[in-house]
């Protein structure tokens, strides 16, 4: 972790802070002298992580539209105020074209994009009547842009969110608010874990020219860069944290 202390009195949410990569950032916005609210399904891990690192926990399903705008709303009166949101929350099942469900495909998208949707009205609201502007960092995937096989309902759901985030950022922009996008490529959390083999961590370390899967800290530190003074002029951007497994 870096001796930075960029987000000192500011007041964070973190959705699917849980365990994984929304876990890390969280940690990484309290070193760095953040307030932050967790908001995960995962009340067991939710409660000791928040407890560990010093955050305050709620727990929310965020498939639930009505309990989602409960949950960002007690999240914001706990910390008085909210000047960044992490929308970070997400799954992933793996089916062909063929075999997807649309049940599962609405599954997925209900967690994976229109939560962010719901998560981000109450919080640019709250931004809104601030006046003070704020950030939002929503976390979408290399597959946004490079599909994957087995992973139609995933693909679709991360690429609504890069179009989603450009939307936002567009709308958003004239209260200062910025919205930006995350892709990551492949990084070792619980998330794909029962499908991994060695073999497979090999194959897809090679397509890195730094021959390596992402770690949580590689994509912590960009969600932090994207939240802070450091990333003022990014707006609506989809920025790549794959070791260079996609370039465009
Ligand atoms: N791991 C990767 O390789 C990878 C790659 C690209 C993008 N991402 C994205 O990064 C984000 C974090 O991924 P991760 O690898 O840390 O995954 P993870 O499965 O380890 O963590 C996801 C978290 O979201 C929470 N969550 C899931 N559904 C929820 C719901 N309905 N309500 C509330 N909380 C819910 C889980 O409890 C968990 O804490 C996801 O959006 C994922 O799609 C991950």
């Amino acid at each position: 972790m870096t001796g930075m202390r960029r987000f000192e009195g500011s007041r964070v949410i973190v959705t699917g802070a849980a365990r994984g990569i929304g876990a890390r950032i969280a940690e990484r916005f309290v070193h760095e002298g953040a307030r932050v609210v967790i908001l995960d399904w995962n009340a067991e891990a939710g409660r000791a992580h928040a407890e560990r690192i010093g955050a305050t926990f709620i727990q929310v399903d965020l498939s639930d539209n009505d309990a989602t705008k409960r949950a960002v709303r007690a999240a914001i009166e706990e910390l008085s105020g909210v000047d960044v949101l992490i929308n970070n929350a997400g799954m992933l099942r793996f089916a062909s074209v063929l075999e997807t469900d649309p049940d599962e495909w609405d599954a997925m998208f209900a967690v994976n994009t229109r939560a962010m949707l719901v998560t981000t009205q109450v919080a640019a609201a709250a931004m809104i009547a601030a006046g003070q502007g704020g950030a939002v960092v929503n976390l979408a995937s290399m597959a946004a842009k490079t599909g994957g096989e087995g992973q139609v309902a995933y693909a679709a759901s991360k690429a609504a969110v890069v179009a989603l985030t450009r939307v936002a950022a567009l709308e958003l922009g004239e209260h200062g608010i910025r919205v930006n996008a995350m892709c990551p490529g492949y990084v070792l959390t619980e998330m794909g874990a029962d499908t991994r083999t060695p073999e497979k961590v090999a194959l897809w370390s090679s397509y890195s020219p730094l021959g390596r899967l992402g770690t949580t800290d590689d994509v912590a530190g960009l969600a932090l860069f994207l939240a802070s003074c450091d990333g003022e002029y990014f707006t609506g951007q989809a920025v790549n944290v794959t070791g260079g497994m996609v370039m465009h």
